[in-house]
């Protein structure tokens, strides 16, 4: 007669059907590491589904926010916030012991590049490494954040086989869910969007697939984790190709004299085989300009150029200066006035429309060019009422958005609007400065009463 198994010989293969059972009847504890732009609408989306969450994050100033039923992120309101916490369902901390506790553990920390534009994942490596002191058997580990394929086998497994003495797949569970918010965007939350989940045995794929169909409506498990990690970058690199392409369309057209925005929308009417990307000031955001490097970084190991990715990447990066380039122009033969010297209001400083989010934002990439050459520089940004520290521009760090009144608007040569923000009156602005280069067309409705102080760019 075999031995009774016991709790300490049980692998995840034993585990995982009572691990399914669990999440079903909303037993599990979910642990979401970094309750960022991500972590949080994940954290709230577990809760919503009657799920405890404890969220994880370095910060005690998100921590303390957050317990008190706050939010410190503007598109996300505070009664959001404060109704997860009544639930008795959330709790934030900082107390990284408690790691312990969760029977799954999503990561959703930042992957920046670091100053030689190649991946950073000191974030991942630190948290990763905080799971390994106290990880347990039966626990699943899930890497949300973007990178490249293999950073959950290469990089990830050994440091927490190394540091708990468990084996993954075995004692524990790793699995790869690419997180794929649209923050701002009202059509979609994370509980209305697929998601993919890819592991490297079934039993990790089974509670990684238990774990999200709590939240969402359709989980799509892939083949293993190198996998999953690739579908995301493609996603990211899809969306940057297409944006450089219409960025060169917008360059070639503007020269034919032909709108690029009104050849887009036109085709977008095509009911197959098409679809609509737009023009702009240049990449913004945490994900667009940086994860297609991730790849181009990985694929260096292989001896592999990812020419679509460079290119792309090189004219997506030229646009704050071709839209700086337009502004001269203008101002030139409107006013006979140079950028030196020039009152310039600059719309917008969020990298995409409704959103307070300014990291990599192009707009700082105008101010910086526009500053360089002399012009004086206001802001105006509704979500951006002060310049947050960031890193790469901390001279801007407290600077404050300008009025919006007439009086106010009248003392610019001219204003860019670099983010179309809907809560911007923008007919108020053409009304008042000599013109508008507007790079995202938000202009378009007014093109009738100011089409000729419109300058698309
Ligand atoms: N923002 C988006 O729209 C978006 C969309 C899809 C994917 N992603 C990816 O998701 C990941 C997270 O992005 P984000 O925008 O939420 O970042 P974020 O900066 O808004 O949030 C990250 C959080 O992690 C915390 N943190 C940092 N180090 C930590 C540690 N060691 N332990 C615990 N917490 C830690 C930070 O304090 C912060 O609150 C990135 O990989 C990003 O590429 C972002």
């Amino acid at each position: 007669m075999n031995a009774p198994i016991t709790a300490e010989f049980e692998t995840l293969d034993t585990l995982t059907p009572d691990f399914e059972r669990r999440a079903e009847s909303r037993d599990l504890i979910i642990g979401v590491i970094g309750l960022g732009y991500v972590g949080l609408p994940l954290a709230q989306a577990f809760c919503r589904q009657n799920t405890r969450v404890i969220g994880f994050d370095v910060s005690e100033f998100k921590v303390e926010k957050l317990n008190a039923g706050k939010s410190y992120i503007k598109h996300i309101s505070d009664d959001s916030v404060g109704g997860m916490v009544e639930t008795g369902r959330f709790e934030a901390t900082t107390d990284f012991d408690r790691l312990a506790e969760p029977d799954a553990l999503l990561i959703a920390v930042p992957t920046p590049l670091n100053a030689h534009r190649d991946p950073d994942l000191d974030y991942v490596i630190k948290s990763t490494e905080a799971i390994a002191k106290r990880l347990r058997r039966g626990q699943i580990v899930i890497l949300e954040s973007t990178t490249y394929p293999g950073t959950s086998d290469e990089v990830m497994k050994p440091i927490l086989e190394k540091l708990s003495g468990l084996v993954a797949g075995r004692d524990f569970g790793i699995a790869y869910s690419p997180e794929r918010e649209d923050p701002g965007n009202p059509q979609f939350e994370t509980s209305t969007i697929p998601k993919v989940v890819g592991a490297d045995t079934d039993a990790e794929k089974r509670m990684a697939v238990a774990v999200y169909k709590t939240i969402v409506p359709q989980v799509v498990p892939v083949r293993d984790l190198r996998t999953a990690e690739a579908v995301k970058l493609t996603e990211n690199i899809y969306r940057a190709v297409n944006i450089g392409l219409v960025n060169e369309l917008k360059m070639v057209y503007e020269a034919m004299g032909i709108d690029v925005w009104e050849v887009i929308n036109a085709a977008a009417t095509k009911p197959f085989g098409f679809h609509a990307f737009y023009p702009g000031p240049g990449l913004g955001g945490h994900c667009i300009p940086i994860d297609p490097f991730y790849l181009s970084w990985k694929a260096r190991e292989y001896g592999l150029p990812t020419r679509y990715i460079e290119l792309s990447g090189e004219i997506n990066s030229k646009m704050p200066e071709y839209v700086i380039n337009k502004l001269a122009e203008e101002l030139s033969t409107r006013l006979e006035k140079a950028i030196k010297g020039s009152r310039i209001l600059l719309v917008g400083l969020a990298y995409k429309k409704n959103v307070d989010d300014m990291r990599e934002s192009p707009s700082l990439n105008l101010l910086e060019i526009l500053e360089e050459r002399g012009a004086k520089v206001d802001y105006y940004d509704p979500y951006i009422p002060v310049v947050p520290f960031d890193p790469d521009h901390p001279q801007y760090e407290g600077r404050t958005s300008t009025a919006w009144d007439s009086d106010s608007l009248s003392k610019y040569d001219a204003a860019i609007v670099a983010t179309d923000h809907d809560r911007v009156d923008y007919a108020m602005v053409l009304k008042a400065v000599p013109f508008v280069i507007d790079t995202r067309n938000a202009t378009a409705m007014l093109q009738g009463e100011y089409g000729d102080k419109i300058i698309k760019a």
